[in-house]
């Protein structure tokens, strides 16, 4: 491939996908075109570049198609799973607990084993018996949604992350392949997108994976694309990247929760990041007890020390109970401890 071909390949490639190509993956553009040339009768890279520049929309499909980076895994890196599994999944069962339903939009699923292995962690979540949950899987391959759709697969991909429990369980075996449970394909519904395209028509999700997407694309790129995955995510909502896609300092749009493993919350102004989804639910109660607290006190001590004499005794002792200084519930007690004095020293209760 001559530099201009190159160049004019590397420039379309990430014009239409986001991929950056230096010029040092001559060989990877050469590589993986290489099948592209064979299914469609060319004789040469120049042939290729000469029919992209004609503008051949099925032969710019299969280029685009054949230059992603497809691999996957049932449970990749583990650590994210878990942290769905153990924290988002139970805040999802209280926080949405009236409606009974959530959305999980997986962006970049590939062939499918990344939504496949959130869709058997919904499964085996007790709590969530009788909800309605939607996972959305988005590629730009066509290729690999279509292993995604077909749902089966083989050997060497199970053996890649699925506990042979969980693969008992959820799979069954159709000659050498492993077929998911239909009610579990069920869950998924899979979608060609790019995520480069606005992608406000799919609607507003309780929690995003990009994982080892981003990576591909340079920093204007992937600030784009993470300002629309912001804009999809309710406010409590999770974001999970690929672990080497650190976003710390990048964008102001989310707060990492726990970067080593990908996982960031949703940050907007107005809502306080403590109580996202990502948040494990013992602290979302701390939070949530120094919010109504923090404001009891407020009122409590600014009643107390500065109208006490235009309060009636009751009200005043009242007030009193309620921030902790007579007797009353524990928790009250517990969060002002440290900030408001004791009743010896305090000069409104003397
Ligand atoms: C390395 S795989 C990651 C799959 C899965 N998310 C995981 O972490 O195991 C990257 C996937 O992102 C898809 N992809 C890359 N650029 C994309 C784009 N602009 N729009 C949609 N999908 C894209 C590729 O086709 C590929 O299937």
């Amino acid at each position: 491939m001559t530099p201009d071909e190159f160049a004019y390949t590397a420039g379309f490639v990430k014009e239409r996908s986001g991929l950056v190509l230096t010029r040092d993956k001559g060989y990877l553009l050469e590589n993986r075109l290489m099948p592209v040339l064979r299914t469609h009768n060319l004789k040469s890279f120049s042939d290729l570049v000469a029919r992209l520049r004609n503008g051949e929309s099925a032969l710019h499909a299969a280029t685009i198609d054949a230059m992603m980076s497809k691999d996957t895994a049932f449970f990749r890196d583990w650590k994210p799973f878990v942290h769905f599994r153990t924290v988002v999944l139970p805040n999802l069962a209280v926080a949405r607990g009236i409606k009974k339903s959530f959305r999980i939009l997986c962006a970049g699923v590939s062939t499918g084993q990344e939504a496949y292995s959130l869709a058997m962690c919904v499964r085996d979540a007790p709590a969530l018996e009788g909800w309605s949950v939607e996972i959305a899987g988005l590629d730009i391959s066509a290729s690999a949604l279509k292993i995604a759709d077909d749902a089966c697969y083989s050997q060497f991909d199970i053996q890649r992350g699925l506990p042979i429990r969980t693969l008992l369980q959820h799979f069954t075996k159709e000659d050498d392949y492993w077929r998911l449970d239909p009610s579990l394909r069920a869950l998924v519904k899979l979608q060609a997108w790019n995520v480069l395209d606005e992608m406000f028509p799919l609607g507003r999700f309780d929690v995003v994976l990009c994982r080892n997407v981003l990576v591909y694309l340079d920093l204007q790129t992937k600030l784009d694309v993470l300002q629309k995955l912001s804009r999809l995510l309710v406010d409590d909502g999770v974001l999970y990247l690929g672990l080497n896609e650190t976003i710390t300092g990048v964008s102001g749009n989310f707060r990492a929760v726990d970067a080593d493993a990908g996982i960031y919350a949703a940050h907007r102004g107005t809502h306080p990041s403590a109580l996202s989804l990502a948040t494990k639910i013992e602290t979302q109660r701390k939070t949530r007890r120094l919010f109504s607290t923090g404001a009891l006190f407020r009122f409590a001590s600014g009643a107390a020390f500065s109208q006490r004499r235009r309060l009636s005794s009751s009200r005043f002792r009242q007030l009193r109970f309620r921030a902790g200084h007579s007797r009353g519930p524990t928790r009250f007690r517990y969060s002002f401890r440290r900030r408001w004095p004791s009743p010896a020293s305090c000069a409104a209760c003397k």
